[in-house]
């Protein structure tokens, strides 16, 4: 008798995806459907430790209460208004986040990538109407090895070909230069009268938690301030706590002209991104001129607040501090018996460890990695190859830590 075995749970899922989704991912394979705290479940009941977060933005912890419960309250009472109309919420949550970061005016979006080009438009908006640079001149300088999303002005200054490749023409105007040189910036802001900012990651996440020499952020601020260039930094991966501070640039104690924040600014709920900067900046942009059916909607914008409420009440940047401190001690002990972890790197809860290439993994010595972890118990993924980042949620406690480190420490001796 033939006998037919049922596919599993995550089987079927997985196919589901293949079968209806377009191929533009290549997830780890495990099944979510459930998630509390640092931990998510997968659909046969399996427990993982999240040290990705979804890419920081689950920093409060997954289904935080106090954040959900806000959530399901204003839910039930007013989801959307375009703004087209006035809301009870929006002009709370902008007064919130200038009072939060320090800044005049914010302008709320939806994902990061909207962030990051609002923060453009609003850099070109300024170079026209403030600095005086002559029409359609205006240039924006990037970092090699930024990340700042998907959609075709974010791709026009990025460096990896597979984000660009067969999608041009890419939009003109961009000037890219190494990340973490001084030299190189001033160079150019000295050659060119045009620029009219600087947008850069005070740590580079996707390019595998890039941590630039200390005074950089500095010397940056320096620099823009000296030649009238707008310091635009993409906080959208390391602020709201993650890197040990409420934003990565106080750690060198610098503010940047526009600051664009996204993630964890909604602790994982929904799409909130937000640009915040000076009235000389932010009111160069008039009626009509830019906007988004959602952005600072009601329910972001309460959900905004007590995402950032949980993050001062629960002294969370505090914790990425003490806990990511704890984190690389573990992980660069671990360095000292096995030549597979090359270095580590990060600040507060954003790290990552370099894999040296097995020759026999063809290449993927970090992805098998991740899928061993992955069997143990504890999910992330490799970024550009030979990095593996890890990223938990900021509400992560010691014991939790050691639990963890203990899992990535027996996985990579096992190789
Ligand atoms: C630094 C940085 N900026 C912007 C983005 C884009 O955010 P989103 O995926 O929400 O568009 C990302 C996403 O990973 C990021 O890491």
């Amino acid at each position: 008798m033939e006998t037919t075995t049922r596919p599993s749970a995550t089987d079927q899922a997985m196919q589901l995806e293949w079968n209806y989704g377009a191929h533009n991912y290549h997830p780890i394979p495990a099944v979510l459907s459930r998630g509390e705290g640092i931990f998510v479940w997968d659909v046969e009941g399996k427990r993982y430790f999240d040290f990705l977060s979804a890419y920081s933005a689950v920093s409060q912890g997954h289904c935080h209460p106090r954040i959900i419960n806000v959530m399901i309250q204003q839910a039930q009472r007013l989801t959307l208004t375009s703004r087209a109309f006035y809301n009870d919420k929006t002009g709370l949550c902008e007064k919130f986040l200038c009072e939060y970061f320090g800044y005049d005016k914010a302008l709320l979006m939806n994902s990061g990538a909207e962030g990051g080009e609002t923060a453009l438009k609003l850099t070109r908006k300024w170079a026209y109407k403030v600095k005086g640079i002559p029409q359609n001149q205006a240039k924006t300088v990037y970092a090699a090895g930024n990340f700042w999303g998907r959609t075709l002005a974010a791709i026009s200054s990025s460096t990896d070909p597979s984000s660009t490749n067969d999608f041009g023409p890419l939009l003109p105007g961009y000037i890219i230069i190494p990340y973490n040189d001084l030299n190189a910036l001033e160079d150019t802001f000295r050659s060119d009268p045009n620029i009219a900012g600087f947008m850069v990651e005070p740590i580079q996440g996707e390019a595998g938690v890039v941590v630039p020499d200390e005074g950089y952020l500095r010397g940056v601020r320096d620099l823009c301030t000296q030649y009238n260039v707008l310091f635009i930094a993409d906080e959208v991966q390391t602020g709201i706590g993650r890197t040990g501070k409420r934003i990565a640039c106080d750690h060198e104690g610098v503010k940047p002209d526009l600051l664009v924040l996204g993630k964890a600014l909604s602790g994982g709920t929904m799409p909130v991104s937000a640009v915040m900067t000076s009235n000389e900046v932010m009111l160069t942009i008039k009626p009509g001129e830019h906007g988004s059916t959602y952005g600072g909607n009601p329910l972001a914008c309460v959900v905004t607040m007590e995402a950032l409420r949980v993050v001062e009440d629960e002294k969370l940047a505090e914790n990425a501090t003490a806990m990511g401190e704890i984190f690389r001690d573990r992980m660069t002990a671990l360095s000292r018996k096995t030549e597979l972890v090359k270095s580590v790197r990060g600040k507060g809860l954003l790290n990552a460890i370099v894999i040296a290439e097995r020759p026999d993994l063809g290449g993927e010595t970090a992805w098998e990695i991740c899928l061993k972890l992955k069997d143990n118990g504890l999910l992330t993924k490799p970024t550009h190859g030979d990095k593996i980042r890890f990223a938990p949620p900021l509400v992560i406690n010691e014991d939790q830590m050691h639990e963890a480190c203990d899992i990535i420490e027996k996985t990579i001796l096992e190789f």
